[in-house]
């Protein structure tokens, strides 16, 4: 199979890295790609948000499957544009994508589907803000309506900043505040049968404690050892297949991945967002686990046929996700700092721990550049989260980027956990 990927960041080259060690996949393309993608993939300079453009790159190459990464193209309709041109194609429809590109359609889907969530009011001037903010109180949980890649979201104590971030969107939600653990389960899904991957956990705050702004995510790590065995059954009983059922109803059918973010509050279950797309840095850590071979997978789902797909195979082995993010990044991310290092992990760290680029670029002198606020991640695997936590922190601390900052404590509660766990039952 000959296989296209579109997208250039962290998520994609995670893509990349399973689908180069599937057998079936006989030619990987990459567009735009990044300086790590390269590596693994013919890379090629396309709008990715120009459907148009991208079917003909489809064409060109022959390929057999079109994997969408990001947002941006699912919500342009890119995914329409290469079925279109009769090339099976992993993602969702621009319809069936508002999932994640409106946040009041996403509600409105919800509630049809009866699938728990928090309650919200979409608000269009500042009065009907200032309303809903008094209704629901402290802490107040603004949303811009449409994308903002994870930095539309305010969630503050402050009534003022609540009520300027409403301000300064066209269209906001403001919901009530959802307490408790998040969670993201992907489901792999055809528009009709779901496949649910292995639940992970991302760290969306900038700084350790949970601390500083929202971010498109900083870590990740899975398996969670302290959930519930049964979560995943439950969340594809109350979320997932309710919601593909309903899209589905209304004539949208959803095909891609249907990525749930969930707060386990003292209440029960609740969404907190809908994404159309793999989760990053989520990705990252649950595809390093994944031993069943990807392109068949996301081929099943592209072609409808995902009811017939054998289970999925899954490694024993933990795996831990570390963002590295330039100077300034969320507010103001300084790019075009040299990267050094990357060769240092690729002879002492793999295969066990990797770099996976985010936004990166290859100058014409070989160097490799920052070029986007979340610049890489370094992915790991071992036994337990503890020895994955290590194995990814070592990696990253050979990595050198002038003014850069990643987060210290990912998964490091949850690594603490499972080794308390594990002492109790050697002493037991
Ligand atoms: P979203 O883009 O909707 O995922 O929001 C980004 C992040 O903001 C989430 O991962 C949560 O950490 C936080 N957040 C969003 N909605 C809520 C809510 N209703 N209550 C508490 N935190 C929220
Ligand atoms: N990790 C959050 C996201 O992909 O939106």
């Amino acid at each position: 199979m000959r296989v296209l990927v579109i997208g250039g960041g962290a998520r994609e080259h995670a893509l990349c890295h399973a689908l180069s060690r599937d057998p079936q996949v006989t030619a990987l393309h990459c567009a735009p790609g990044n300086a790590g993608i390269a590596e693994l993939a013919e890379t090629h300079e396309v709008d990715a948000v120009d459907g148009e453009a991208v079917a003909a790159l489809a064409r060109r190459l022959d390929a057999g499957l079109v994997v969408v990464g990001p947002e941006a193209p699912l919500v342009a309709g890119v995914a329409d544009a290469v079925r279109a041109a009769g090339i099976p194609c992993f993602g969702p429809s621009a319809d069936a994508a508002r999932l994640e590109g409106s946040k009041a359609f996403a509600k409105e889907v919800m509630a049809a589907a009866g699938v728990p969530t928090a309650r919200a009011y979409v608000c269009t001037t500042p009065e009907e803000a200032a309303e809903a903010l008094d209704a629901f109180g402290p802490p107040y949980v603004v949303k811009d309506d449409g994308l903002a890649a994870g930095k539309g979201v305010v969630v503050t104590e402050d009534l003022a900043h609540a009520r300027e971030h409403a301000a300064a969107c066209e269209r906001v939600v403001i919901e009530e505040y959802l307490d408790g653990p998040e969670v993201s389960l992907f489901a792999v899904t055809d528009g009709e049968t779901v496949v649910p991957l292995q639940p992970a956990q991302d760290f969306k705050r900038a700084h350790d404690g949970d601390l500083g702004p929202n971010t498109g995510g900083m870590g990740a790590y899975s398996p969670l050892p302290w959930a519930d065995p049964k979560l995943t059954d439950e969340v594809v009983a109350t979320v997932v297949q309710p919601t593909i059922d309903e899209l589905r109803r209304q004539g949208t059918p959803f095909a891609g991945l249907l990525y749930a973010g969930l707060a386990l509050t003292s209440r029960g279950m609740r969404v907190v967002e809908f994404n159309a797309r793999f989760g990053d840095p989520e990705t990252q850590a649950v595809l390093a686990r994944l031993r069943t071979p990807l392109a068949g997978l996301l081929h099943a789902a592209a072609v409808g046929a995902l009811a017939d797909a054998p289970p999925l195979r899954w490694s024993e082995d933990a795996a831990v996700t570390v963002v590295v993010a330039a100077q300034g990044y969320p507010e103001r991310p300084r790019t075009g700092d040299v990267i050094e290092g990357l060769a240092d992990v690729a002879a002492t760290d793999a295969p066990d721990a990797y770099v996976l680029h985010a936004g990166t670029r290859r100058e014409a002198d070989g160097r490799v550049v920052s070029a986007g606020g979340r610049v890489l991640s370094v992915t790991a695997t071992g036994p337990t989260l503890a020895a994955a936590r290590e194995r990814a922190y070592r990696a990253v601390g050979r990595v050198r980027l002038d003014g850069s900052h990643h987060r210290t404590d990912i998964a490091a509660t949850a690594a603490e956990a499972q080794s308390a766990a594990a002492d109790t039952v050697e002493t037991a």
